[in-house]
C-alpha cells in the first residue's frame, strides 16, 4: 500500500538558474518503476526534503505529459532548506513525497485567464505547457514581476506566445524594458478580459484581493475564479493541522479553491 509519509529518493538531472534567487531543478525518481508511474495534476505540490534536515512543499512545474520521464520544481531561496537545495549539484539526491493536493480543475475549456504574480507563475507553467496545442483552450496570461531580473521562464515566452496571449508587467521601470509598468492589476485597465473566462490566480496573498476586484468588474462568476492558497505545511496530507483554513486544510482540500468556496471564510484571503 502507498505510504504518504514515506519519501522516495529523487536524483537531480538538470539545473537551470532562472533569477539570482530562483533555480529550476529537473528531478528523476531513483526507482525507475516509481518514475514511470509518477503522475500529477497541474497545481499539485510535492514535499521535497533533505534527509535529517527538513522538507517543504513545492509546486510541480513541468509538463504533466512528460511526468513518466522526469518532473521539475522551481525553488526560491527563502530560508535554511531552500538555501541548502540551491547548493545541490547534478546527480545529488533529495527526497520527494506526493504529489499532494487537488490541483486545478481538470478538462478546462474555453477562455482561460492565468494570472501569476512573482513565483506564482510556477504552478501555472504545467497548464501552459500541457495546453499549447489544445484547440479547446484559449489562453490569456497576465504575469507580473518586481523587476526585469525577477522574470522566470524568460526563454519560453516566445513559444508560449504562439498559443497564448501573454501580457507582462513590471512593478518598476527597468533599463531597456518596453512593456507595461505597474502592478498586475494595471493590465486589466489595458487588456480586455472575457466575462465568461475561467480565471486562475497564483501569487502573493496581497495580490488576490485586488485582482479579484478586477475580475468581478470584468463580470466573471465567483465559481469561475480559482486561486492557489499558500499556507505553512508539514504533513501535506491533512493530518498535522498546520494549514487549516476554517474547516478546510490547504494541503488536502486545496491548495486550489474557487473564490465561491473561500469568500465567506474569515481570513482565507
Ligand atoms: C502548496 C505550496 C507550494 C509551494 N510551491 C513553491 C514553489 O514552487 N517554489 C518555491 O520556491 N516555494 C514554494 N512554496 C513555498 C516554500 O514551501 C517555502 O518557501 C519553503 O517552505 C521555505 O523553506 P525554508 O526552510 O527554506 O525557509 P523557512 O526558514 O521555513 O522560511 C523562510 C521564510 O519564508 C517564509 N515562508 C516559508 N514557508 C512559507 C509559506 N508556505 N508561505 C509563506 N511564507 C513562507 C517564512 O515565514 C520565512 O520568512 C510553496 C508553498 C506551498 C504551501
Ligand atoms: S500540512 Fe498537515 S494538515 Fe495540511
Amino acid at each position: 500500500m502507498l505510504n504518504s509519509y514515506l519519501p522516495k529518493i529523487a536524483v537531480i538531472k538538470n539545473i537551470k538558474i532562472q533569477t539570482p534567487e530562483v533555480i529550476l531543478f529537473t528531478l528523476q525518481l531513483k526507482n525507475k518503476e516509481d518514475q514511470k508511474n509518477f503522475k500529477f495534476i497541474p497545481g499539485q505540490f510535492i514535499e521535497v526534503g533533505l534527509p535529517s534536515f527538513s522538507e517543504a512543499p513545492f509546486a510541480v512545474c513541468s509538463n504533466p505529459d512528460d511526468s513518466n520521464k522526469n518532473f521539475q520544481i522551481c525553488v526560491r531561496k527563502a530560508g535554511q532548506l531552500t538555501k541548502k537545495i540551491h547548493q545541490l549539484k547534478i546527480n545529488d539526491q533529495l527526497t520527494v513525497r506526493g504529489p499532494f493536493g487537488n490541483g486545478f480543475p481538470e478538462n478546462l475549456t474555453g477562455n482561460i485567464l492565468l494570472i501569476g504574480g512573482g513565483l506564482g507563475l510556477v504552478p501555472l507553467r504545467p497548464l501552459i505547457l500541457a495546453n499549447q496545442n489544445n484547440k479547446n483552450f484559449k489562453m490569456q496570461i497576465f504575469y507580473g514581476a518586481c523587476e526585469a531580473k525577477d522574470l522566470i521562464f524568460k526563454d519560453e515566452y516566445k513559444t508560449w506566445q504562439k498559443s497564448a496571449n501573454l501580457a507582462l508587467t513590471l512593478d518598476k521601470q527597468c533599463p531597456n524594458w518596453k512593456g507595461n509598468v505597474g502592478l498586475i492589476t494595471t493590465l486589466f485597465d489595458k487588456i480586455k478580459v472575457d466575462s465568461s473566462a475561467t480565471a486562475i490566480l497564483c501569487g502573493p496573498p496581497v495580490m488576490y484581493k485586488f485582482v479579484i476586484q478586477k475580475l468581478k468588474q470584468a463580470g466573471l462568476d465567483d465559481a469561475n475564479i480559482f486561486l492557489s492558497l499558500e499556507r505553512r505545511m508539514h504533513c501535506g496530507i491533512g493530518v498535522c493541522q498546520h494549514c487549516s483554513i476554517g474547516s478546510k486544510y490547504a494541503c488536502k482540500h486545496g491548495p486550489i479553491f474557487s473564490y465561491q468556496e473561500l469568500k465567506n471564510i474569515p481570513g482565507a484571503i
